[in-house]
């Protein structure tokens, strides 16, 4: 690393003693706020970006991959950024209720922030396509949960309708706060690196993420904080990959299921991502998302639910495919905890559990020790 990089690392890192409030109080002079806008913050962010060299190792990578576990935000997602603004922005408006469509990550982390507000939530949910962990978190977080016969499409189409209600604040990405706050991640890369990584893969579903990624990449590369962009590589599941494909899907279909999304609302936020910085945009199969999850938990014990593996699978057919120079910094967002879905895990773990007669003697044979 050059000398100035690491100047700009350490300089542009809040001190270890200074202690960790929350995306707002860290990055506020490029945020949306003001002296009286009320802060409502669980402390999210600062999470941590994990250097995997052995996942880059089993898939024959000559590159330094980082992964940015989201995973360890307080409700377990990247929602959490942008929601700590939308909540905040709605308390400071003096909204009575705040409403969102979901895949189950946005009402969880809708729920949380509204009750920490001490504003009423009401998420409105595709019914039996939600994760169980991300269910449970909106409930007991104290929402109001709706759930619809029709996917997260229609589910963003009542949203929309609904927020023209008096009181009513939607805090789906529809509302522009949450990219601002979600852009705070990209900046919490560069500070951490002292530099942009070359590449950046993420999950797609209604492309607010990689929207917000790329907004915070230029704006510290216009204040001159970064000397590069990164190449934006989003991937979306084969079964309900709209933007791949440029047609709107009635039906998405994926064991991703965070990311079945048939028509993004940020759909030209996406597009003009992967344009400006010369990325692309790729479908991946639920295969190749199963395979990416189980890679990073078996070969760095890093756990993520499946459509946070999307970015891993997107890696890996990058690769493949020759898209990757050696010697490329590579970073590439974990969107959301592993435990959110443990059925998904146990479905596709590959020993099971093997019982046995409570002996030493059982448990070295099954060993085979
Ligand atoms: C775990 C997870 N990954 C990825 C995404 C996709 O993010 P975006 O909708 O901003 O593209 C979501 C959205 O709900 C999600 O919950």
């Amino acid at each position: 690393m050059k000398w100035p990089s690491i100047i700009q690392r350490y300089c542009s890192r809040p001190p270890a003693t200074v202690k960790w409030q929350g995306i707002i109080e860290r990055y506020r002079s490029r945020l949306p706020v003001t002296e009286s806008t009320p802060v409502i913050s669980l402390s999210e962010g600062n999470t941590p970006l994990i250097h995997a060299p052995r996942f880059a190792k089993a898939i024959g990578l000559e590159a330094d991959v980082y992964f940015k576990y989201e995973a360890l935000n307080p409700t377990c997602s990247f929602k959490d950024r942008g929601m700590t603004l939308a909540v905040s922005k709605a308390k400071e408006r003096g909204a009575q209720v705040v409403v969102c469509a979901s895949t189950g990550n946005t009402s969880a982390a809708a729920a949380a922030y509204a009750a920490r507000a001490g504003i009423l939530s009401a998420v409105i949910l595709p019914n039996g396509k939600i994760a169980m962990g991300k269910l449970a978190q909106a409930m007991i977080y104290g929402a109001k949960v709706l759930a619809i016969e029709g996917n997260f499409d229609e589910a963003l189409r009542l949203v929309r309708e609904l927020g023209s209600q008096p009181g009513v604040e939607i805090v789906n990405s529809i509302n522009p706060v949450r990219i601002e706050g979600q852009k705070t991640a990209a900046f919490e890369i560069c500070d951490f690196l002292g530099e942009a990584p070359h590449f950046h893969f993420l999950p797609v579903g209604n492309a607010g993420n990689i929207t917000a990624y790329w907004r915070g990449y230029q704006e510290y590369f216009n204040d001159k904080i970064t000397t590069r962009t990164p190449k934006m590589f989003g991937y979306q599941a084969a079964g309900s990959a709209p933007i791949v494909e440029n047609r709107i899907i009635e039906k998405p279909e994926t064991v991703a299921t965070a990311i079945r999304i048939g028509n993004p609302a940020s759909w030209e936020g996406a597009k003009s991502a992967i344009a400006q910085s010369q990325g692309q945009i790729d479908k991946v199969t639920d295969e190749e998302i199963l395979e990416g999850y189980r890679l990073i938990a078996q070969s760095e014990g890093i756990f993520a639910e499946p459509a946070s593996a999307a970015s891993a699978a997107g890696i890996m057919k990058a690769h493949r495919e020759g898209k990757i120079p050696a010697g490329s910094i590579i970073t590439a967002t974990l969107t959301g905890h592993g435990l959110k879905d443990p059925d998904a895990a146990i479905r596709v773990s590959p020993n099971g559990v093997t019982v046995v007669p409570s002996n030493l003697e059982s448990i070295l044979k099954a060993l085979k020790l």
